[in-house]
């Protein structure tokens, strides 16, 4: 199971380079808008984390203390806000640029939640 929970947390963080390179590689450009990269980021953000939950919770890991469900549940809130504003991104033509930057805005909060909040 240990295994299991490291290779969705390599996951979790290839999630997490897609979403925010996906958002920094257009900092440049004048047609800003919500690519293919932030979607499929957010979704694997979205599953590795819950899959981590249900393996945490399910008590099969010894040396990963109990999660602070208040960090996860906040964390769970704004990536499900991102999926859909992602989505819905996806579906229009860009430039886009408040949906891009609310989208990056958003991910750097959960960065900033996942690390400094223990
Ligand atoms: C954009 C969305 C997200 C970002 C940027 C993000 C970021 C991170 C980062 C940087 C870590 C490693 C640092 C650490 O261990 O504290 C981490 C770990 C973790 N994340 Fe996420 N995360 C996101 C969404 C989620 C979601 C939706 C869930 C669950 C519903 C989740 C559950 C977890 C768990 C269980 C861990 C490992 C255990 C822990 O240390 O808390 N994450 N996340």
């Amino acid at each position: 199971m240990e295994f299991l929970f490291n290779l969705l947390l390599v996951l979790h963080f290839v999630g997490l380079a897609s979403l925010l390179g996906g958002f920094i590689v257009q900092m440049s450009s004048p047609s800003k808008g919500v690519n293919a990269a932030m979607l499929h980021g957010a979704l694997t953000q979205l599953v590795t984390g819950v899959l981590m939950v249900g393996i945490v919770e399910s008590d099969q890991l010894t040396d990963e203390g109990p999660l602070n469900m208040t960090k996860i549940s906040v964390k769970l809130g704004i990536v499900l806000i991102i999926c859909v504003l992602a989505f819905n991104g996806r579906k229009r033509q860009p430039p886009q640029v408040a949906l891009w930057g609310i989208i990056g805005a958003l991910t750097l909060v959960n960065v900033v939640v996942a690390v400094f909040w223990q």
